[in-house]
């Protein structure tokens, strides 16, 4: 199947990371589906990508709400068609000392980021088993990997998505749909900028210092990732953890 018959849902694909997933799937040929809660932001983001002459939408959920999530959905499979490429990247990553972090705060990291995750593939894989085809795509984090301080909350949603990814690689492995993680590490999103400017992260020099390969990372870095795992390339690929972190982990 060619990838331009293909269709793609990107969550949180209006800013950052997901920006550039999305902006590169379209490059790449595939109808691509902005999902994001914040009003205007995805059409806004479709738009551009459409500007430069690609098809995508945009559309607005909460992916830690099912029912948003079932009828976004259906509205994309109406307007753009079946699901081949699902990229759950929507994420919050609050920073918070553990002792400070109410049971409210863990349970809201944990809805948006695991049960959205789950909300989204679990509410999309049927399309993909219709077609005996797909790709599941979860952004993860290194924190995961190596810890986070003040970010248990976080770290602990990013680390169940890495063990989501092996379960379910597992369980559909047979289906033709593949399953796999990118863990990004320090890449500079206007987030990120955003934790800098008031004091939560060092300076881009001082970060850049600690990754071996001597920079931060962008969002294309992260997009070029996806690429390859939603490629017909990457078919005998599933259940893989792809760090994308200019070595600043190797495990
Ligand atoms: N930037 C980094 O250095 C870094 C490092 C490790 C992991 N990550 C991961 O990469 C992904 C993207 O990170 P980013 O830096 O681009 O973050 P970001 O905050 O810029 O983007 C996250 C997007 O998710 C959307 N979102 C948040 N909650 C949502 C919800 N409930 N429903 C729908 N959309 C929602 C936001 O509106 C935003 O568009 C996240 O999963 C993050 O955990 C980023």
């Amino acid at each position: 199947m060619s990838a331009d018959t293909r269709v793609a849902v990107v969550s949180g694909g209006a800013a950052g990371i997901g920006n550039s997933i999305a902006i590169r799937l379209a490059q790449d040929g595939f109808k691509v589906a902005i999902l994001t809660r914040t009003p205007g932001a995805a059409e806004d983001a479709a738009l551009q990508i459409e500007e430069h002459g690609g098809v995508a939408r945009g559309y607005q959920a909460d992916v830690s709400d099912r029912q948003q999530v079932d009828s976004v959905l259906a509205r994309i499979r109406e307007e753009l068609g079946t699901l081949s490429v699902i990229v759950a990247n929507a994420a919050v990553a609050p920073k918070k000392p553990f002792l400070e972090t109410s049971v409210e705060d863990w349970e809201n990291t944990l809805r948006i980021n695991l049960t959205g995750t789950f909300n989204l593939v679990q509410s999309g894989i049927t399309d993909l088993l219709d077609q005996n085809y797909g790709r599941v795509i979860l952004i993860s984090s290194s924190s995961a990997q190596r810890g986070a301080p003040d970010m248990a909350a976080y770290a602990s949603s990013k680390g169940g998505q890495l063990a989501f990814t092996k379960a379910l690689a597992m369980e559909f492995s047979r289906q033709g749909i593949t399953v796999n993680t990118v863990v990004p590490s320090s890449i500079d999103t206007p987030s990120v900028a955003k934790k800098r400017a008031s004091g939560q992260m060092p300076s881009v020099e001082q970060m850049s210092k600690f990754i071996p390969v001597g920079r931060m990372g962008r969002g294309e870095d992260i997009a070029g990732a996806v690429s390859y795992l939603a490629s017909d390339d990457a078919s005998f690929v599933t259940g893989q953890t792809l760090s994308v972190n200019g070595g600043s982990f190797i495990g």
